[in-house]
């Protein structure tokens, strides 16, 4: 079976999300406004795909991905002077709010009393001024209109959303970046084959068979949006066979960049994987730049390379 045949398959057996037409006539607008002012556009994935396992769904599987990677990295390419569509999971990590999101909401709030009695929260002011740069820096970007946020859960909202917003962007041709941070999932449950309501304990253990599903990088690069930049992720955990499989997602899918981690040390390490060379970037613990920071700006560096050679050629 072809690329395209596997990919047909794996869309009819899935039903898209209900906003889907809304929202790829948002990222039309928003791919049109600025593919006419020559603004580069990237759309980063981030975030982990949950595999649903009853129609009514009560369990799914899902993975680790807290989406710092994709959060963090969406700032950056804003600040870089992308229009940045942030394709996340829902309730995973934002741009700006991420640098709170790992701490209560009542941890950074105070109580102040007024003359009435009654008592106000206000930010406490050891973080006052870090909240209000973030804010100001969120809202500038959302005015301006150069950050667009989308959410997804399920691993097949989310393929139905690249698929779409994927044709959208190809509209852009060389401007357009795509930052595939999100942790796919490689495995799911046809619908066909999906319990209606929730699984009974008392039916005993349960055993679980799912189907692979097609990696969505073929038809992405060589059909869906063939002129853009793209960036794959490769994750492994065992160091010993990240190399070969970083080059061989590159040398298959033909591709720009991939980017390759580790899952022990994704914080503080990757390495650029490309047809001509091979690079790490890493910070350490008392970096004052964050990891994304510096692959962002390479990416940027390169991505423009790329639209220089793609206007002269
Ligand atoms: O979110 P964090 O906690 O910060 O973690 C960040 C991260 C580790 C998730 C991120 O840096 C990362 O590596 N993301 C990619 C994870 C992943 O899906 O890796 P993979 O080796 O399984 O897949 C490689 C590539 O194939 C990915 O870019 C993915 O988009 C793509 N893929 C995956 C599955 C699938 N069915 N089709 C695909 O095309």
């Amino acid at each position: 079976m072809s690329a395209r045949d596997e990919w047909d398959v794996y869309f009819q057996q899935l039903q898209e999300p209900s906003k889907l037409q809304v929202q790829a006539e948002q990222v039309r607008r928003f791919v049109s406004e600025h593919a006419k002012a020559k603004r580069r556009i990237a759309l980063v994935t981030s975030g982990g795909t949950a595999v649903p396992l009853e129609s009514n769904t009560v369990r799914f599987v899902d993975n680790f991905s807290s989406g710092t990677r994709g959060a963090a990295s969406a700032e950056y390419f804003l600040q870089e002077g992308y229009a940045v569509i942030f394709l996340h999971r829902a309730r995973s990590l934002e741009p700006f709010s991420r640098h709170w999101a790992h701490q209560s909401l009542f941890s950074i709030l105070e109580l102040e009393a007024e003359a009435s009695g009654k008592a106000t929260a206000v930010v406490k002011s050891s973080v006052a001024s870090d909240v209000s740069c973030q804010l100001q820096n969120f809202q500038k970007y959302c005015k301006s209109s150069v950050y667009l946020a989308v959410s997804f859960t399920t691993l097949a909202d989310y393929l139905f959303y690249l698929r779409e917003f994927s044709m959208v962007l190809s509209t852009a041709g060389p401007l357009a970046l795509f930052y595939l941070a999100a942790a796919v999932s490689d495995f799911y449950l046809p619908e066909e084959e999906m319990p209606k309501h929730k699984i009974q304990s008392s039916g005993g253990p349960m055993q679980l068979h799912l189907q692979q599903v097609p990696k969505m990088l073929s038809p992405l690069v060589k059909d869906w949006a063939s002129s853009a930049f793209t960036v794959s992720f490769k994750l492994e955990t065992d160091e010993r066979i990240i190399a070969e499989k970083a080059r061989g997602a590159l040398e298959k899918y033909k591709h720009q960049v991939v980017i390759s981690n580790l899952l022990s040390t994704r914080r503080n390490k990757v390495t650029f994987v490309t047809l001509s060379d091979q690079v790490e970037i890493s910070v350490s613990t008392e970096s004052e730049r964050e990891l994304e920071d510096l692959i962002v700006s390479e990416l940027s560096r390169r991505h423009n390379e790329f639209l220089h050679a793609a206007s002269t050629s």
